[in-house]
């Protein structure tokens, strides 16, 4: 299928290269750097598919363009979709599908590679080493050994993310919608939201951006967490309510915070804006406290993920060709 490829990267153009050369009928990529929104969408025109990264922005009316161009499947290569509006997809027509399964591992390893940078401080004792900095003032961690912590969302990630903090002798308290047995047998113990959130040393999230996990992390549940509590997300950035973690980092009540998402990310990350002034002042907040460790949405970003990533794109835009029946669609009435 002749498919826009919006915000794409070198990596996305090796990758979906190589999985589209092993089809029987490759497609016809073209790979556009731009991000789609409300002003790139004409780049669409002409094609049959749009393949569409974490921050392009599937909105009602760039979705009623799509379709007036003749797209006539909207693939996903991830596997959010916080950023489409599927009940307008699902009224104009437009299937969407997604990548729902590639490698949790990679975003759970990436989890735990910001909890464990952020407790032994990594990244400020390597800063000071470079300026012949020996001391060890303010580097003290804790043992995660004994330390409780707590899960918001035991899905693909968060099981992988409970099953490495079991290796670790970690407590670990989970929290879901749907508990699953899996999560209880890599030693987890389901308990509710508040008890997940108010009793851990360490919160971390994995369930989806949805309505109802909006700031999730707000200031009155901060107000009630424990003092010093770590709190990491690699899920979504509208989990965190920003300008609530700044008052309780200034307050010491948070005592260390790992992004690899945030809410305003769309006009920040995946490019080099080093050149430029950064507008956003929440941002250069965040940045500025020493035990705050943010990266520019790569918990994903393995090799073997984006292999599969490719992989699972390219075969369900074939499938889509071929009339056969999509694995991977998203419904607006079970998303
Ligand atoms: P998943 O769909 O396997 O698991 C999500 C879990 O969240 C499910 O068990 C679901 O029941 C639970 N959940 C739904 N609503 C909830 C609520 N209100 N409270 C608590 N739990 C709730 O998804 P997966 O693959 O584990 O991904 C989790 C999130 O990680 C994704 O939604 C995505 O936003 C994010 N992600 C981030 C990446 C990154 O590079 N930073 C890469 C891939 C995913």
């Amino acid at each position: 299928m002749k498919t826009a490829v919006f915000s794409s990267k070198p990596h996305d153009f090796q990758f979906l290269s190589e999985a589209n050369q092993k089809l029987d009928r490759p497609h016809e990529f073209n790979f556009l750097e731009l991000r789609l929104t409300e002003k790139t969408v004409r780049l669409a025109e002409g094609h049959q598919a749009v393949c569409g990264f974490v921050n392009d922005e599937f909105t009602a009316q760039v979705l009623t363009q799509l379709a007036a161009f003749g797209i006539k499947i909207i693939a996903l290569r991830c596997a959010g979709f916080n950023n489409v509006d599927l009940e307008a997809a699902e009224q104009i027509g437009l299937p969407v599908v997604r990548v729902p399964y590639y490698s949790p591992h990679a975003v759970a390893e990436h989890t735990l590679c910001l909890m464990l940078a952020l407790n032994r401080q990594v990244y400020r004792a390597h800063q000071r080493i470079r300026e012949g900095d020996f001391s060890l003032h303010g580097l003290m961690g804790f043992d995660m050994f004994g330390k409780t912590v707590g899960v918001v969302g035991t899905g693909a990630i968060g099981q992988c993310v409970v099953r490495i903090l079991n290796g670790l002798g970690c407590q670990v308290l989970a929290y879901d919608v749907h508990p699953q047995p899996a999560v209880v047998a890599a030693g987890a113990t389901y308990v509710d939201l508040e008890t997940v959130l108010f009793e851990s040393d360490i919160v971390t999230l994995h369930c989806p951006l949805l309505p109802e996990t909006h700031h999730l992390i707000s200031a009155q549940r901060i107000e009630r967490m424990k003092p010093g509590v770590m709190i990491i997300n690699t899920s979504r950035g509208g989990l965190v309510d920003a300008r609530a973690v700044i008052d309780g980092l200034k307050s010491r009540k948070i005592g260390a915070l790992g992004l690899d998402v945030y809410e305003e990310e769309a006009d920040l990350f995946f490019e080099d804006r080093s050149n430029d002034l950064l507008q956003d002042d929440v941002f250069a907040r965040l940045t500025t406290f020493p035990n705050v460790l943010v990266t520019g949405h790569q918990a994903f970003f393995t090799k073997e993920a984006l292999q599969q990533i490719a992989k699972t794109t390219v075969e369900s835009l074939a499938s889509f060709e071929a009339n056969l029946p999509l694995t991977f669609q998203l419904k607006y009435s079970n998303a």
